[in-house]
């Protein structure tokens, strides 16, 4: 037994020997046929049966990382790659590699671009360019070279965006868009929702398609995505997978498509309008969200005085669909989220979804607050669809409410927004049409006193300053009515500086009324007649001559 126990023994140490007298021999022929490692690229390139080119990292695009400091860098290959980046502010001898993940998204098809990958930059230092290439590792691969700008963070700057929703491979000025986002260095494209049309089509070769078109400006611009109902496809796979938004994991995941960003003097509230509508389990954990992210915003309003929310679907809309969200009484998402937005101060609402453009004044329960955007007492909400019009045009014949201020809804004309914040209390908003750069509406939003609009608004009136320029300023001031903001349904600041200083003037002309007679008397006495005065001087006279 113990005699074949020890033969036993030493046949597997035998067995052993061979086996790495073996694995030496044949790594030691490997190395003496390995001429340097790209054989072995080759070779590796020759069995995917796959043209160099294709191997080449494709749809680059960029978003916003976690702080003012970070940068995600997302692209996708067709084949398994280690994912890395190089960067550098211009100078590549010093160049920084940083490695990422790569994940494999399972439902392309076979020529898609299966693995998606993405590494973050961290670090960075504000308004300094960086230069970049997407490497993959394994497969010896180099992208173009792309460059980017870090958003400034210091007061003082103007900020720049470009926003619209609805936007898919079918768009017409798709190219003008791109030149366009290229030409004005904004810091950052916002997409609204409805993404590609739709990012999950035939096998994902439509997002392919996409995100390969947009790659001009996404790769150079941070590109920012909400969800839209055109995500919704298996739990928002595709979108949660291709995209990586700030502070959330990746793949994002399904029950968390909500994030903020600060940028400047603003806060980015960014949130899911579909949970109202297809994942209602999640309806309070994003409110609850939404609230604790607003309430510690307005915690930090005089740095970042600003407060802009975007979701994919509009609370407010006046097109001809009887049967959309936002022309019901009972909106879904109005009534979900414009009491939060009320008591939180936000300034501006930005939704797509709808396929035209819609402007309110500032508007709240379905009234307009007042007939100008000069210190808004609500919200102003604006709908930016115009991209999608290609795919099926919303018309609005019949304007809404009194709350709409601008609506364009014409079939075929395409448009977006631009969004620029001077400072704290001058924003600028422009709709322009793509086939020819035309404006086609703007306004400034100008708001000194930036806080929850449910607060009772505890004021000092500044009768000769501050009114005083506003009255001159208003052009939509004539007469005493909407002097006096009577206009509007909401008493605001600017009402009571107003009604003080009417109250003010009518009780100094009451008292010269009622006291008009002792007024004029005293005047007499002493300037108009001089009788009296020569009494008073005979008087005075007689006294002194008594007293000699
Ligand atoms: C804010 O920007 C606007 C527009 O450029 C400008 O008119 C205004 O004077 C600026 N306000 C301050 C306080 O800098």
């Amino acid at each position: 037994m113990v005699l074949s126990n020890i033969y036993s023994c030493h046949g597997y140490i035998c067995l052993a020997f061979v086996l790495s007298v073996g694995c030496l021999y044949t790594s030691a022929a490997d190395t003496a046929a390995d001429t340097g490692p790209k054989v072995v690229l080759q070779a590796n390139r020759e069995n995917l049966k796959v043209s160099p080119a294709s191997l080449k990292p494709q749809q680059v695009h960029i978003s916003l990382g976690d702080t003012a400091t970070d940068m995600t860098i997302m692209w996708a290959t067709r084949v398994h790659d280690i994912s890395v980046v190089e960067y550098h502010t211009g100078d590549r001898q010093k160049a920084i590699k940083v490695e990422g993940e790569t994940i494999k998204l399972d439902t392309t098809n076979e020529d898609g671009a299966k693995y998606l990958h993405r590494v973050c930059l961290h670090g960075l230092q504000p308004q300094t360019k960086y230069f970049y290439n997407v490497h993959g590792e394994s497969m010896d691969t180099l992208s173009d070279q792309f460059s980017f700008t870090m958003p400034p963070v210091l007061a003082g700057n103007t900020h720049s965006f470009m926003v619209y929703g609805d936007l898919g491979t079918e768009t017409h000025d798709m190219q003008f868009l791109l030149q366009e986002a290229l030409n004005e260095k904004y810091e950052a494209v916002f997409h609204v929702g409805d993404i590609a049309y739709d990012l999950n089509k035939g096998q994902g070769q439509i997002g392919d398609k996409f995100l390969q078109k947009i790659e001009k400006v996404a790769a150079r611009t941070p590109y920012m995505t909400v969800p839209g109902d055109h995500e919704r496809n298996d739990e928002f796979l595709h979108y949660r997978y291709r995209f990586s938004m700030p502070n959330l994991p990746w793949p994002m995941p399904s029950d968390n498509l909500w994030y903020s960003i600060d940028i400047g003097p603003i806060h980015f509230v960014l949130y899911s309008t579909e949970v109202f509508f297809y994942d209602e389990v999640n309806i309070e954990e994003m409110l609850q969200w939404l609230k604790t992210d607003l309430d510690k915003a307005n915690t930090q309003r005089s740095a970042r005085p600003w407060i802009i929310a975007m979701g994919h679907r509009p609370m407010y809309c006046s097109i001809d669909k009887n049967d959309e969200d936002c022309k019901r009484d009972n909106s879904l998402v109005r009534t979900s989220l414009e009491d939060l937005f009320y008591a939180e101060g936000v300034d501006l609402v930005i939704s797509g979804h709808e396929h035209y453009y819609e402007r309110t004044w500032p508007v709240y329960n379905k009234r307009a607050i007042q007939y100008n955007y000069r210190e808004p007492a609500a919200p102003v909400h604006i709908t930016i669809g115009t991209l999608g019009s290609v795919y099926e045009s919303d018309k609005s014949t019949n304007v809404g409410g009194q709350w709409s201020a601008f609506v364009l809804s014409e079939t075929g004309k395409e448009s977006f927004g631009r969004l620029k914040v001077f400072n704290a209390t001058h924003l600028h908003w422009e709709v322009r049409e793509c086939a020819n750069n035309k404006l086609v509406d703007q306004i400034w939003i100008i708001q000194p006193y930036h806080r929850p609009f449910n607060l009772p608004r505890v004021f000092i009136p500044n009768p000769l300053g501050e009114m005083g320029d506003k009255w001159l300023q208003n052009e939509n001031s004539f007469g005493l009515e909407s002097f006096l903001g009577l206009s509007g349904s909401h008493y605001g600041d600017d009402y009571q500086t107003k009604l003080t200083v009417l109250v003010c003037v009518f009780v100094i002309c009451l008292l010269g009324l009622m006291l008009r007679k002792k007024v004029l008397g005293f005047i007499r006495l002493c300037c108009l007649k001089q009788e009296p005065c020569n009494k008073l001087k005979a008087v005075v006279h007689n006294n002194v001559g008594a007293n000699v």
